[in-house]
Formats: C-alpha cells, structure tokens, sequence
C-alpha cells in the first residue's frame, strides 16, 4: 500500500472527526449576526496550520480574516499555494433539512451538512493531505495556504488584501479545492469560472402603503412596476434584453464545444434527476454545456416587499426590490455589465415609478491557461487514485479570486473534489466519504510530484 493510502486508512475516522467540529460552526459570511462564528472557523483552521508547523496570519478583517500561511521552508522545491474558503451559505429552508445543517451526519456514505462540499471538506482535504505529506515537519513543497471567509459574499476583504500585498500569492502552482469532479469517478479540471454582477433593483411608486380599495384603479403598484420591469429584462426564450450584453461574449472554440459534445452526458436524466424539472429552459438553439458555460444569464433570487406574512391584508405597496444577478462569461467585465443593467433598467421603468440599482458584489469570469506542468502532474495524481485521468470543462459557477490569481501569473489548478449531487447552497449539502478521503491521497499525491 503507498504511504498516502495507508494515511488515509489509519486516520480516516479520526480526520472525519475533526471535519465535522469544523462543519458545526454556522460560518455564514453574508449574515451579520453569524460574524463571531466566521471568526471562529478562521481560528480553527487557523490551529490546525499551526499544528502543522506552518506560520499562520489572519489578515484583512476582524470578523471574516483571511487565513494566509506558511509551510516549513523546503529549499529548492516549488511554492504551492491551496486556495480555499471556510465560509457558508444561509441554509434554509431549514425544513427540508433530513437532519440540521450545522449538525454533520454520515448516511449511505456521505457526510451531510452545510458546507460538507462548499467548502469546508475540501480545504480539510488539502490541509490532511499537506498533513499526510509533511511527515515530521518535512514536507516535499512550500506550502502556502489562501482560506478565505467572505468568498459567498464577493470576497471584498481578500480583493483589497491582494491589491496591498500580491507576494502572499506568489507561488509555482495554485491549487483551487472549490469545484467537481465531472461526475463520478471522472475528475476534472475546470478551465473556466462564469463571472457574477450581483444587486438589488428597488422601485418606488408611492409616498407610502395605500389601502387597495380606496386608491386601487388609480395608484401605481409598486411590484406590479417591479415585476413588468423584470419581465422586460429578458424574453421568455431566454434572451437577456440588454442592450450590448452580448457583444463581449466571446464565444468557445469549436474544439472546446468539440470536446463538451463528446462528455457522456444524458439530457433527459440530467433534467431529471439532477435538474429536478420538466423542462430546460433559456437560449435552446445552444447546446446545455454552452447555456451553462459560455452564456450570460440573469436570475432572480427573490423579491422583496408588500405583504407576505400570514392572512390577508389589502394594500397596494409603495416599494418593491428584487435581488438578481447576471453570470458573466469571458471576455465580459463585471462593472460593464452593471453599468449595462443600470442603464437598461432606467430605460425601461415608467417615468412615475423611482428605479436604483444598489450594487451588492461582482467578479470578472476567468478562462485558465492549461498548458504548464502542474497540469500533467494533476493529471497523473488523479489517474494513480482515480484509475482515470481528469477531463477539461468549465463550470457555471463563480470564484471571485480566480481571476485575481489567473493575472498573477501561478497555473491555477481548478481541480476540487465536489460531485455533481452534492446540492450546494441547497438543503442536504453533503460530500462523499470517498471523495473525500480519496482527494486527500489526490493532493497530497500532486504535492510530491510537484516535489519531483
Ligand atoms: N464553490 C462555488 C463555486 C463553484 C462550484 C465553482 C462548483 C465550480 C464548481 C463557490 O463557493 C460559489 O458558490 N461561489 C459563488 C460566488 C458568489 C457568491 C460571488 C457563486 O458561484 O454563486
Ligand atoms: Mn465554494
Ligand atoms: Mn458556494
């Protein structure tokens, strides 16, 4: 058995363990009433670095740090940085939960919590494989840890961090643990992230509430504004109706959508059963891969305002907001785009209604350059655990920082550890036992070839 192997059989249960102390602490960056437990996730990862000899910092903020850290100098070895984020989604709806989010529990091989894969236990992964590797305070790299605690809220304080001090990211290869594997048993590197432009559109028709009978038929309704606004927003094909959205949307090269046609990939189960739907919906005329991966969208989260609570009240609202976002694709930019939404949506609001646009967070999309050696290193870790290597996608979803660490110059290697069932930001998050101990050997497999 290698070295890695028998790691992980000897202390699986023991680092499963100490996962789900992690994964008990509710670390919701976007909530203010949970700042105290992003601090405290930063200070436990921040202890398990230190036990491992690495000399930690936590920079940037108070509440929601950054955890930067350095390994045992290794002379003449590579510098491998690990990128990861200890902050979580809101977990509700609590309801639909089979067992409470910040109580981790094994069923059928996996470990269900909120943030099992999102990304709690893929940056306990690469902080045991660095563990599996470092025998004795030796390990084969220098190693850099990046976990940041704000990377579901935009990534504000790790942005600023970077502009102040870009050697913290100076390194030979980048390691991202946020991503999936293709599907099971299938790794993949991703070699693309959509981008995001995320805010809150509020319109304001009125003074104040006003009775419905006394005034309705003559005063304007503030979500009936709202709701025609977005209605107007895209077209029920699926085109976003903003002006020049598109014109920067480069789109993949043949050989890429080449490439994605050949994935096994079944449409209907994918809607099915991991969609959950009756239908697929937006520009239909493009294939899946290229709606989920080379295409704009513009969502609505959730609309805000009037009466919801129980019962009944008739009152014609005065104010309404909607948060929405657009994922971006390359070669948009986040402050076009938003610039492009807040013209488009004071163009189409009637004159009586007041329309703002209030900005929450953005990142640029990011294509990653797959040519350097920490590819095939990657590559051939994955085939010794896996018994297959990785395939090239792209992935629908957004790292704020990923761009940041493309244009400093390190390989970024998108290579996590998630499956696509893994329901992030839903109810019932988990990640698999396997894909977890399996990335351990994964990771600390590429340190030492990255060592060779
Ligand atoms: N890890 C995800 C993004 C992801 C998932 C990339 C799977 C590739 C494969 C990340 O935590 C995430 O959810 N990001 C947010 C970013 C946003 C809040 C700025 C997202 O995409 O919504
Ligand atoms: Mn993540
Ligand atoms: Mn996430």
């Amino acid at each position: 058995m290698s070295d890695l192997k028998s790691f992980v059989a000897a202390n699986g249960d023991r680092m499963l363990q100490e996962l789900n102390d992690l994964l008990r602490i509710p670390s919701i960056s976007t909530l203010p009433v949970n700042a105290s437990d992003c601090r405290h996730a930063a200070e436990w990862v921040a202890d398990q670095l230190r036990n491992l000899d690495c000399e930690v910092e936590l920079l940037g903020s108070d509440t929601h740090p950054v955890v930067w850290a350095k390994g045992p100098e290794v002379p003449g070895k590579p510098v491998v940085l690990a990128y990861g984020h200890y902050d979580v989604q809101p977990p509700d709806p609590l309801d639909e939960w089979e067992t409470p989010p910040f109580e981790p529990t094994v069923r059928d091989g996996n470990l269900y919590a909120r943030g099992a894969t999102d990304d709690k236990g893929q940056v306990f992964a690469i902080i045991k494989a660095f563990e599996a590797v470092s025998k004795g305070g030796k390990p084969p790299v220098n190693m850099r840890f990046l976990i940041e605690g704000q990377e579901e809220m935009g990534s504000g304080v790790l942005f600023d961090l970077l502009d102040e001090r870009p050697e913290l990211v100076e390194a030979d290869a980048a390691l991202v643990a946020d991503t999936q594997y293709y599907a099971p048993g299938i790794p993949a590197i991703e070699v693309g992230l959509r981008g995001i432009c995320y805010g809150e559109i509020t319109v304001r028709t009125l003074k104040g509430d006003l009775h419905s009978g006394l005034y309705g038929g003559v005063a304007p309704n503030a979500h009936e504004t709202l709701v025609h606004l977005l209605a107007k927003l895209k077209t029920e094909k699926g085109k976003i109706n903003i002006p020049g959205l598109y014109e920067a949307v480069k789109r993949p090269a043949k050989a890429e959508r080449d490439a994605w046609a050949k994935l096994p990939f079944k449409e209907r189960e994918f809607m099915r059963d991991e969609v959950g739907a009756k239908a697929l919906t937006g520009l239909t005329r493009y294939s899946v891969f290229e709606r989920l991966w080379g295409l704009p969208t513009l969502e609505i989260h959730g609309i805000m305002g009037g009466f919801t609570g129980e019962g009944a009240k008739t009152v014609i609202p005065a104010e309404a907001t909607a948060k929405v976002s657009l994922r971006l694709v390359p070669n948009q930019k986040a402050k076009t785009v938003e610039k492009q939404l807040i013209k488009t949506v004071k163009q189409l609001a009637p004159t009586y209604a007041d329309v703002s646009f209030s900005f929450i967070h953005g990142a640029d999309p990011v294509l990653v350059d797959i040519g350097a050696k920490p590819f095939d290193l990657i590559d051939q870790a994955f085939r010794e655990v896996e018994g297959r290597g990785i395939v090239f996608t792209r992935s629908g979803g957004s790292i704020p920082v990923v761009a940041g660490l493309a244009k400093r110059g390190a390989p970024v290697l998108l290579a996590g550890l998630g499956l696509p069932d893994d329901r992030l930001h839903a109810p019932n998050e988990k990640i698999g036992v396997d894909q977890f101990l399996n990335g351990i050997r994964v990771y600390g497999r590429f340190f030492e070839l990255m060592a060779e």
